[in-house]
């Protein structure tokens, strides 16, 4: 089995790429089967989420061609079947994505319910709320979202809670429905407007995408198309704190400095300087941060997706710092990974009250899901000693190459599979 292997107390100093977004990504490669003509996908993270839904949409029928890493043709004119039976499918959250796309084009779809990382009750009612208000009939059998109607139509559709998926799901199959659809309470964030502007470019008429009311009028066809997907904010995110926690000093390239204005205002609140270029952020550190409270909003609030990243920061920083996670109840599953690393932290309920230590010591822990693993890679950077990572699969769902794009900025980190490898790391790095 594959760990990560970190020795910690290096400033990350550098430049790196980021990828583009896992979670626009998702969605749109989701979407451009609803073409007959071939869409060319851009800035395609290499990441394992993404190529386990591709060999889902080759499995139902459609034509994929890897033209280099991150780049994909795909063509929707060959598929043959709307029910997705593939095992590794139940395991990502967005399989639920290929519901909104089959129904748009092929008014049928069973899809299984999906999986995704445990970090609390994820329900789909909300999109299935939304389908039904759209005429689709709506079957839960045997694990399998079973979808049909024989014309979807258009529909106003008031969202309960903000929710990214319903969003973008609605937005999709609504884009060939008959008639015009209305999204209220939408959700804002990057990748709903990304995939807006994706749908777009395919021929489709959607208005104020990013804004909390979307209008969208469907077409009866969508054209080829080629599309670069935008910079993923979690993972600039996610660099951005580990500049922050080991005292570093990183550029971030390929990056929309807009998206992450709410890590941004926290880094700076807690004694970061934070430079902004047109597509490049530059973080620096220079001593210890000092305490803050953050609350999870979405977009464009702090972001759950960051909330075990700034975990980590404030488990370092001076004072006690407050986080509140309002999106998920399970998200505070890396607070006991830390504690075994030296950290003070107390969970009572959504809130997590941090008491900072000045350093943190090496131990092995295990990830317990996509974000909070990464979080529990930066506490290993900044820690004293020997650091092993368990179950770094959850991470390589979300993050390319996390260990070489760390190992570019100075880090200490490698994958290793053997006790052997564990000796040989620590052989050379002393
Ligand atoms: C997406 C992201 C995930 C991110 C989350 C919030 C993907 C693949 N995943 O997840 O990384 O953490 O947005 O930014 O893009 N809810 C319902 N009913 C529904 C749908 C959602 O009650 O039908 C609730 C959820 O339980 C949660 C809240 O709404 O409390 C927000 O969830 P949502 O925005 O839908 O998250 P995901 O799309 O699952």
């Amino acid at each position: 089995m594959e760990q990560y292997i970190i020795k910690g107390g290096i400033p990350l100093v550098g430049e790196i790429d980021i990828s583009g977004a896992k979670n626009a990504a998702l969605p749109i490669i989701s979407a451009a089967i609803m073409s007959d003509e071939t869409v060319t996908l851009e800035n395609i993270p290499d990441v394992n989420d993404i190529n386990v839904l591709l060999e889902a949409i080759e499995k139902i029928g459609a034509r994929i061609v890897r033209v280099d890493r991150h780049t994909v043709k795909i063509n929707g004119s060959t598929i043959s079947e709307c029910g997705v039976d593939l095992e590794s499918m139940k395991k990502i959250r967005a399989s639920y994505y290929l519901l909104g796309s089959l129904l748009g084009k092929y008014k049928k779809a069973e899809v299984p319910l999906p999986g995704g990382c445990n970090i609390g009750s994820r329900p789909i009612d909300l999109h299935l709320k939304g389908f039904r208000a759209m005429g689709v009939k709506v079957d839960l059998r045997y694990g399998n979202v079973i979808a049909g109607c024989d014309c979807m139509h258009g529909a106003h559709i008031f969202l309960d809670i903000v929710s990214v998926g319903a969003t973008i799901n609605i937005m999709i199959a609504a884009s060939m429905a008959s008639g015009r659809t209305i999204i209220e309470n939408a959700a804002k964030e990057p990748h709903v407007v990304d995939v807006a502007n994706f749908l777009n470019s395919m021929g489709a008429n959607i208005k104020g995408a990013g804004t909390d009311v979307i209008r969208i009028n469907g077409v009866e066809k969508l054209h080829g198309t080629t599309y670069s997907i935008v910079p993923d904010m979690i993972e600039a995110g996610t660099f951005m704190v580990a500049a922050a926690a080991t005292r570093g000093d990183v550029v971030l390239r390929n990056v929309i400095p807009k998206h992450l204005e709410a890590m941004r205002a926290k880094l700076e609140e807690i004694g970061c300087e934070v430079e902004g270029g047109d597509d490049s952020l530059r973080v620096v550190a220079k001593h210890r941060l000092n305490r803050a409270h953050v609350k999870t909003q979405p977009y464009p609030g702090f972001p759950t997706d960051m909330q075990p990243q700034i975990g980590v920061l404030l488990a370092l920083a001076e004072g006690t710092s407050i986080v509140t996670e309002s999106i998920f109840e399970n998200r505070f599953k890396y607070v006991d990974e830390l504690a075994r690393m030296g950290a003070s932290i107390k969970v009572e309920g959504n809130t997590a009250i941090i008491d900072g230590v000045d350093k943190l010591t090496a131990a092995q822990i295990s990830a317990p899901d996509l974000r909070a693993g990464a979080a529990l890679v930066v506490a290993g950077l900044t820690a004293e000693g020997f650091t092993i990572v368990d179950d770094i699969g959850y991470i390589k769902r979300g993050y390319e190459d996390f260990d070489a794009k760390l190992r570019s900025l100075g880090a200490e980190i490698e994958t290793v599979t053997s006790e052997r490898d564990i000796q040989k790391f620590k052989l050379k790095v002393g």
